[in-house]
């Protein structure tokens, strides 16, 4: 089965699957009035205890436990794809059917069902979604032997994004421009409201890697280039998820652990090669906050680092994740990603064997789409050769169970559909809409060109991205790699919201093509280009040139030779070099800001808001310098490309108002070395118009043992400030955002915080602090 086979929307269907569909469909009852089945009633004598809702957790994993067979405990560790129960069982989608169910659920015992990219039911409504969900819960809890419920997985990375009609949020990088833990906790909170809705407990996001290549297609995944950046806000994604408090509890998970986002070559799961000095000071440290912060289960990286597949590393799923780091929840693979360690990386001969590697370094559950008789066989195949012992079988089968008795799911395993579409239709718009303006980022406003003079006549509005909805919501949406054909989104885009934003008398344009743009733009008061990148998913995304394309380059050079203020306005989930579309009055970076992105990027055109997103990642003037980030290490000549030359650098973004910074003022000016560093800095709003500002706090180490990059973010905040308001604001760093791996080349020791001098600077001021 390809990799493309795996998320086939639920359209493509055979024959043979409307034959089943009639089947099931007598077989299946709905199960939306069905709550609360095994044990909210009171224990009776003779209830077992896993069966008894005010057992302590411990004792009812270890009651259930002991009377699990190997088999079955096999079964828990396996996820299935939902595809692999509707219409012909073998990808076809459709209606659920019962001959299917009976083979994965009963014969199979699986644990776990995931809908991956975009794998719905037949009709795509939240209602339906429930249905679906409830029904599989059903059979589960009906037909396992000790009815045991499964958990159900998704990918709500950016809003309930697989729901036709859920609030499409931005993509992460967006989240990552706002710089603000709130926004991101609440977009998280918002989200699993929707997804616990449709009865799904499990939500395979925050992602905690970074985006450092341009050229991977994963990019827009991430929160951005820096750690603490993507660490602070992947616990505020985790800690939403978690604390929502919808119809459920819903569990987060931090992917792709550890260093997905370094495939070496820009292409996505390809291996990474990094020092053991880059991966304990960079990479490790966003997945740490986000699992201290709660999470759940953590997914692992179908990577290899430094010659080890991540899904059979010890080191990273035991070592660091379980002893170092006291991780407990459950460790899930990516897609098929214990076959792969036989068939794509060749590190096991057979099935059994690449089973064996991966539960012994610490795998709890596999995502094993297709197959869930030969995962169960295999690992029953490894124990009898004695590959796995049964002792590491029960760790990892508890962490599943205890997951499911805190989520409630013995207590609890339904929702009810007939709520679904009110609790997800158009819920939380205003929200989206808010994280999507918070996400702009202004990078250049020559003469003061935006926000739009309010005498504007004319506006002209070019680029077909303009109005193109599937491309502002970005991959992941309703399909794995994009909204499918067919498929009508509904949203607001650009064009949309720059129409229904105009004044009264201003005339809005829509030049639909070069030619037409042409001869509007020399009558316009202002020209707003939009330009972007076509939406798409994992691998498919990469690019080896990460630029605009020749015919887009050429529309904006035409609109500046009309001599009018031209506006570029871009879509997509990366910087992209813009060439000869570089130098209009106006830029202005959008992302990926999803169904309410269009009423976001007006406000900040007209002034409804005041621009505060900063960029989470550098922006390359060309390309070819892949991968850029503003902590690359020094000892590249200066004005040369192979130093840190940015068009607009990390952190850059400009606002309709004036700031000043004053002092950074730390606490103690001499720490001990495990010592946070507390700071204040005042910071005042000098211009007319209030609006939000970041606050990033930077260090640099005059002289260091290893080598230190010219500045790493080591605190940020986020502030609203009122047109003439100062405000103080306090920010801490920990000891361990200091530290480093120590040593030679060879550097593989804990890190820690070397003695001598630390410089912290805001906004261009600077303090020293000396760890003794
Ligand atoms: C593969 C992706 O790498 C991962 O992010 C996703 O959660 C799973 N497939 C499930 O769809």
């Amino acid at each position: 089965m390809t990799l493309l086979a795996r998320h086939l929307p639920g359209r493509v269907r055979t024959r043979a699957t409307r034959r089943a569909r009639r089947r099931s469909a007598a077989a299946l009852m709905t199960v939306t009035a069905c709550v609360a089945t095994l044990a909210s009633a009171p224990a009776q004598a003779g209830t077992p205890t896993y069966r008894d809702a005010r057992a302590p957790v411990q004792q009812r994993v270890a009651d259930l436990l002991g009377r699990m067979t190997l088999k079955e405990k096999a079964g828990q560790m396996d996820q299935i794809a939902v595809a692999r129960m509707q219409g012909d069982c073998e990808w076809s989608g459709g209606a659920l059917d019962e001959t299917c169910m009976k083979t994965v659920l009963d014969d199979y015992a699986a644990g776990s069902v995931l809908s991956g990219g975009g794998m719905g039911p037949e009709k795509n409504t939240p209602s339906d979604w429930a249905r679906m969900v409830n029904s599989v819960q059903k059979y589960a809890v009906e037909n396992s032997r000790l009815h045991i419920p499964v958990l159900y997985g998704v990918d709500a990375v950016h809003g309930h994004n697989n729901v036709l009609g859920a609030t499409v949020f931005p993509h992460q990088i967006g989240l990552g421009a706002t710089w603000d833990a709130r926004t991101v906790r609440d977009s998280g909170a918002a989200t699993a409201r929707a997804v616990a809705a449709t009865g799904i407990d499990w939500n395979f996001s925050p992602v905690a890697d970074l985006a450092r290549d341009q050229r991977w297609g994963r990019y827009y995944e991430t929160y951005g280039e820096d750690p603490l950046l993507a660490g602070a806000l992947a616990a505020a994604a985790t800690r939403g998820t978690e604390h929502a408090g919808g119809a459920k509890r819903v569990a987060a998970t931090v992917k792709h652990f550890a260093g997905y986002s370094e495939p070496s070559n820009g292409h996505d799961r390809v291996p990474a090669d990094v020092s053991m000095r880059y991966l304990q000071d960079t990479l490790l440290a966003p997945y740490r906050r986000a699992i201290e912060a709660g999470a759940d289960s953590v997914m692992v990286n179908s990577g290899a680092v430094n010659g080890v597949p991540a899904t059979s590393s010890h080191y990273l799923l035991t070592d660091v994740l379980r002893e170092q780091w006291g991780f407990k929840g459950v460790a899930v693979t990516d897609w098929e990603d214990i076959r792969a360690l036989q068939a794509k990386y060749k590190v096991a001969a057979d099935y059994p064997e690449a089973i064996a590697l991966a539960v012994n370094a610490g795998i709890d559950m596999a995502m094993e789409p297709y197959h869930a008789k030969e995962f169960t066989d295999g690992l029953l195949t490894a124990v009898r050769r004695g590959l796995v012992k049964e002792r590491r079988i029960d760790e990892a089968v508890a962490r599943i169970l205890r997951l499911k008795f805190e989520l409630g799911l013995f207590e609890d395993p339904y929702v009810d559909a007939g709520e679904a579409d009110d609790a997800v239709l158009g819920a939380d718009r205003a929200l989206a809409r808010k994280a999507a303006t918070d996400s702009q980022v202004l990078l250049r406003n020559e003469g003061a060109t935006l926000p739009v003079p309010r005498d504007a006549r004319k506006i002209v509005v070019a680029g077909s991205y303009a109005d193109d909805i599937d491309s502002q919501a970005g991959g992941w949406t309703i399909g794995w790699q994009r909204v499918p054909e067919g498929v009508e989104l509904p949203g607001t885009t650009v064009l949309e919201g720059i129409r229904s934003a105009a004044p009264k008398g201003t005339d809005v344009v829509h030049a639909k093509t070069a030619e037409e743009a042409a001869g509007q733009a020399a009558t316009a008061d202002l020209n707003v280009v939009v330009v972007g990148e076509k939406a798409a998913a994992e691998g498919e995304a990469d690019t080896p040139r990460p630029e605009l394309s020749a015919d887009q380059q050429k529309l904006v050079k035409t609109l500046k030779a009309s001599g009018k203020p031209v506006v570029v306005v871009v879509i997509a989930g990366r910087p992209l070099a813009l060439g000869d579309a570089s130098g209009t009055e106006g830029l202005l970076m959008a992302w990926l800001p999803g169904t309410e992105g269009g009423h976001a990027v007006a406000d900040v055109l007209f002034g409804r808001a005041n621009p505060g997103g900063r960029l989470p990642v550098s922006w390359p003037k060309k390309t070819g310098n892949e991968p850029m980030y503003y902590q690359q290490l020094p000892g590249t000549n200066a004005g040369t490309e192979s130093a840190y030359d940015a068009a607009h650098a990390f952190g850059d973004g400009l606002s309709y108002t004036r700031y000043a910074f004053d002092a950074v003022r730390p606490s103690r000016t001499s720490v001990a070395p495990g010592d946070a560093v507390r700071l204040k800095v005042t910071v005042s709003n000098t211009g007319r118009r209030g609006g939000e500002l970041v606050v990033p706090v930077y260090v640099s180490r005059p002289v260091s043992d290893v080598l230190a990059p010219a500045r790493k973010l080591a605190a940020f905040t986020r502030v609203a400030l009122k047109a003439g308001q100062s405000r103080t604001v306090a920010m801490t760093v920990p000891a361990r955002v200091l530290a480093v791996t120590p040593g030679d080349i060879d550097g593989a020791g804990t890190p820690r915080v070397e003695r001598g001098a630390y410089e912290f600077t805001a906004g261009g001021r600077t303090a020293e602090v000396t760890v003794r």
